[in-house]
């Protein structure tokens, strides 16, 4: 048991949660983090080896987790995922909608086409709307429960080259609040969370270029990237009782990257 757990064990006790994006990067530090809170989690993913391998990691430090593949830019992949996640759990009351990011697909918009910007919002904003239809429809007729999404600093601001992926982000961030205002009356909170430029096995190597490296020295205040682990206490937060009064915002994690 490493210092994170313990200290605030069970604060999402009894939850049965979907981590979706969970094979790795920040959705494996999520998902074993409401793990460590109590949570059971259902670990989503396409690469299937990599959600096996952290449902696993959850099972040997005393948590309880199943691993599940499904695209979620499909919706009937998205209802299979609940299915199973509710067939094993008894219900879904969490849905952390962590899958999306923009692979480094950066196009500046006079060279950005089509296939590329719906491929862009199927991951980010379309798949948000699938699973939290899904999961919705399910946790208001079982009393209600909590979303929470990833979302990106690039829901405030934009960069060179990322024009459709902030505008799946930005899209993100007026969904939550819509969603939030539609689910509130059914006992369902939605919220955010928005990472800053975090350190994961897939963007390593674009982060460790110099140039890279330079621009994010001086674009966060912190002055440096983050670790997945960083992004937890939010979402624990955002998910939690601790949370009883919020819904609809949207909590940067980002060093300060989007005060500049
Ligand atoms: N890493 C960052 O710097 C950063 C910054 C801001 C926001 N984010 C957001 O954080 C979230 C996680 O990003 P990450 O950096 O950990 O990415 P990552 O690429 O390391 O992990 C994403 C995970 O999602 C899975 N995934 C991708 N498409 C999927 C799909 N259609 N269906 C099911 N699973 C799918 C991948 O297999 C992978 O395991 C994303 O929403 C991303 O936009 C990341």
């Amino acid at each position: 048991m490493n210092s994170r757990e313990g200290a605030n064990a069970g604060r999402l006790s009894g939850r049965r949660a979907i981590v979706t994006g969970a094979a790795g990067g920040i959705g494996a530090a999520l998902a074993r983090g409401i793990a460590r809170e109590g949570a059971t989690v259902a670990c989503v993913d396409i690469n299937e080896d990599g959600a096996k391998e952290v449902a696993a990691s959850i099972g040997e430090v005393g948590g309880r987790a199943i691993s599940v593949v499904a695209d979620v830019t499909d919706l009937d992949q998205v209802e299979r995922m609940h299915a199973a996640a509710s067939d094993a759990f008894g219900g879904v009351d969490l849905l952390v909608a962590n899958a999306g990011g923009s692979r480094g697909e950066m196009v500046p918009f006079l060279e950005l086409e089509s296939p590329l910007w719906h491929r862009m919002i199927d991951r980010n904003l379309t798949s948000v709307y699938y699973c939290g239809l899904v999961c919705a429809r399910q946790m208001a007729s079982n009393g209600g429960g909590a979303i929470v999404v990833t979302s990106s600093q690039l829901s405030e601001v934009a960069r060179p080259g990322m024009g459709h992926y902030a505008a799946a982000k930005g899209g993100v961030r007026q969904l939550v609040k819509a969603m939030a205002v539609d689910l509130a009356p059914h006992g369902i909170r939605v919220n955010a969370m928005a990472p800053g430029p975090t350190l994961t096995p897939g963007n390593r190597a674009m982060f460790e270029r110099p140039e890279v490296a330079a621009t994010h020295q001086h674009t966060i205040p912190l002055g440096r990237v983050a670790d997945p682990e960083e992004m937890v206490g939010a979402v624990v937060y955002l998910a939690s009782e601790e949370a009883s009064f919020t819904t609809g915002t949207t909590i940067f994690v980002d060093g300060g990257y989007t005060i500049l």
